[in-house]
């Protein structure tokens, strides 16, 4: 299936939309990818965290698709970034695979800042070692990237942040495209949505967005993918469930008009469902 992709300020490229597998675990994980890999997905996020890179290198290993194909991100978790190399090893161990093709800072850790530089510092080494093609960084701020940078070589690729309809950082996508760094959105359709209260977050309600998907005969979460490709973002929706994993990846064959795009870009509450950068410390 065609797709489309996005290209990073080190010139390699990478899938616009990808597989997210947070909570994804088990066989239940295993099953997902490869649906996904089947369906044309060549992106797949995933994250020491997340207790599942054994099982994403165990369904890149038995799918059809070669690895060279794929394209792997995982992420260090915070209290590793003591020591950054082990924490690359073990996962790609882990992942089956001696390479990974975006290695990412989990959360910026604000009270050891001092450590997450050194970290990423020690990293660039890697890229150079062919450990890792790219390298980038999640939640970041403005003021987080810019300390970064000033004792960095590389500019990190890509900073992938929360970003969904009603939390649509506007501000922060202008502060990665400024300095050439690719956003990437993390619960790109709210995250939450599957609550069972309605509560606010629930973005798969919104009625604004159900109008625009029935003018385009699209899903809620196919009109909200294509808003995020729109703004110039990449997006990792997570789901195990292989309707899902199917409709999701058919975005690439409409275009949601100017006045559509705009009407989204209304539906911003600023309404975080994860932690604040600055307040989160591992
Ligand atoms: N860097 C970070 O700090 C960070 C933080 C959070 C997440 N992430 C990454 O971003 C990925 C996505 O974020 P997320 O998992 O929080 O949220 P999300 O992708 O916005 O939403 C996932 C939820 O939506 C459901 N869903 C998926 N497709 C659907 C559809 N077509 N219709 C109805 N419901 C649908 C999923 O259910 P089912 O699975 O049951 O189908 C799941 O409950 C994660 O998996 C992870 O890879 C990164």
């Amino acid at each position: 299936m065609r797709f489309e992709t996005v290209t990073f300020n080190n010139d390699r490229t990478m899938p616009s939309i990808g597989l997210g597998v947070y909570k994804a675990r088990g066989d239940e994980a295993v099953k997902a990818i490869k649906v996904a890999l089947d369906t044309g997905y060549r992106l797949i996020d995933t994250a020491a965290i997340y207790g599942n890179e054994a099982e994403v290198g165990q369904a890149i290993q038995e799918s059809d698709v070669g690895r060279e194909d794929i394209f792997l991100t995982t992420k260090i978790w915070m209290p590793d970034y003591q020591d950054p190399v082990t924490a690359l090893n073990t996962s790609l161990k882990k992942l089956k695979t001696d390479y990974v093709d975006l290695y990412l800072l989990h959360w910026p850790n604000p009270k050891q800042f001092d450590r997450t530089i050194k970290a990423y510092q020690t990293l660039e080494k890697a890229v150079k070692e062919g450990k890792i093609r790219s390298l980038g960084v999640s939640n970041f701020t403005q003021i987080q990237l810019d300390e970064l940078q000033k004792h960095v070589k590389l500019t990190p690729v890509l900073n992938q942040i929360e970003v969904h309809p009603y939390f649509s950082q506007k501000e922060m996508l202008k502060v990665n495209n400024e300095r050439e760094i690719i956003t990437q959105a993390w619960s790109p359709i709210g995250g939450m949505v599957e609550r069972s209260d309605g509560s606010e977050l629930n973005v798969l309600k919104d009625k604004t967005i159900m109008q625009i998907s029935e003018k385009y005969d699209r899903t809620p979460v196919q009109v909200m993918l294509r808003w995020h490709m729109q703004n110039g973002c990449s997006a990792i929706p997570k789901s195990v469930t292989p309707e899902r994993i199917r409709s999701n990846f058919d975005v690439f064959n409409f275009h949601l008009e100017d006045e559509d795009m705009a009407l989204m870009d209304s539906l911003n509450k600023d309404l975080r469902a994860g932690p604040h950068p600055d307040q989160f410390n591992g």
